[in-house]
């Protein structure tokens, strides 16, 4: 407890980059993103609910506050100096800028996440894939840096720079304070967040499912990718799924925007990603649309999906 007056000493988002020793244009990166957060919360708070009458690139309606949100964040980027090249799922090319000096990054990103949930008032996400250099069509595992900012009932930002998970809070100030560092997922059991049809799971994802029933896992599934990993991030312990789908090989989520940031999170944190048969973080992108199905979360329960679909070989 401090003195009656004074003020908590607060480690900001900058701060804790410096203290972590991570390379200064990299900062910059997350820096600015982190701002961009802050006028997407706005939009969210109060912008247009409605259709901006245009399709992303898997042919998905796009709403005002996808583009706004793309808008605002692509702006920053190119404003950093540091971005050489940006993809986003609501763009459907490469957008490469001009560089000043030092290193540059590339950065994938998924501007809002969940955006069809807003509506409905529940919760949403911003998630950010960072590369070293011009590229972003490289595996997972070439990945510097990853983040995701959270739009719940409070606003908060995880990132990783290969060096553990942390944890932020946006303060009253609207700046992110540190909450935790090094957040880890050991614990096993739990909770279970299935993805997709469930009339459209392959055997050995259904039995996969009824094992984890059996062993007392319970159902959490919002519906938004950002908070379903970041209850399981927080609880240390669960796992989401959205796994491949008959009809649909390749599930729904999108390697580059969501599946490799996330994975790099999960892995960093001391948990798994995989797409059933080999880790999210070692698949070769074939193009910056690329799906995959993804079990993530907890290594053991990771483990036993692997299982299942090997026994079943679906
Ligand atoms: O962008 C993908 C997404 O909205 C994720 O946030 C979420 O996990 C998933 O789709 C939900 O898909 P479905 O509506 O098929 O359960
Ligand atoms: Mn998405």
């Amino acid at each position: 407890m401090g003195e009656p007056g004074t003020t908590k000493f607060q480690t900001d988002l900058r701060r804790h980059l410096r203290q972590r020793g991570v390379e200064r244009n990299l900062i910059r990166i997350i820096c600015e993103i982190s701002e961009a957060s802050k006028y997407i919360i706005n939009s969210i708070r109060t912008g247009d609910l409605g259709v901006a009458g245009t399709s992303n690139l898997y042919g998905e309606e796009q709403l005002a506050l996808d583009v706004l949100s793309d808008r605002i964040l692509q702006k920053r980027l190119k404003n950093s100096g540091v971005c050489a090249s940006m993809v986003s799922e609501e763009n459907n090319d490469i957008i490469r800028f001009e560089c000043g000096g030092g290193d540059c990054y590339s950065v994938a990103y998924d501007p809002l996440d969940g955006s069809s949930l807003v509506d409905v008032n529940l919760a949403v996400g911003t998630i950010i894939s960072i590369y070293k250099g011009d590229n972003v069509l490289l595996r997972g595992r070439e990945q510097v840096a990853a983040m995701y900012i959270l739009y719940g009932p409070r606003t908060t930002l995880v990132y990783s720079t290969g060096d553990g998970v942390h944890e932020f809070g946006m303060n009253q100030l609207m700046e992110y304070t540190l909450v935790q560092e090094n957040v880890t997922i050991d614990g096993v059991g739990g909770i279970y967040s299935p993805g997709g049809q469930r009339n459209l799971y392959t055997s050995g994802t259904e039995k996969y499912v009824l094992s984890l029933e059996e062993s007392g896992h319970k159902l959490r599934y919002s519906g938004g990718f950002v908070p379903d990993i970041n209850q399981i991030l927080m609880k240390g312990r669960g796992i989401f799924m959205y796994p491949h789908l008959k009809g649909r090989p390749q599930g729904k989520l999108r390697l580059l925007y969501e599946l490799n940031p996330m994975a790099f999170l999960v892995e960093q944190a001391g948990g798994a990603a995989s797409n059933g048969l080999m880790p999210i973080l070692d698949i070769e992108p074939d193009g910056i649309e690329m799906c995959a199905p993804v079990f993530i979360g907890c290594c053991e329960d990771v483990a036993t999906a692997e299982k299942f679909i090997a026994e079943e070989s679906v």
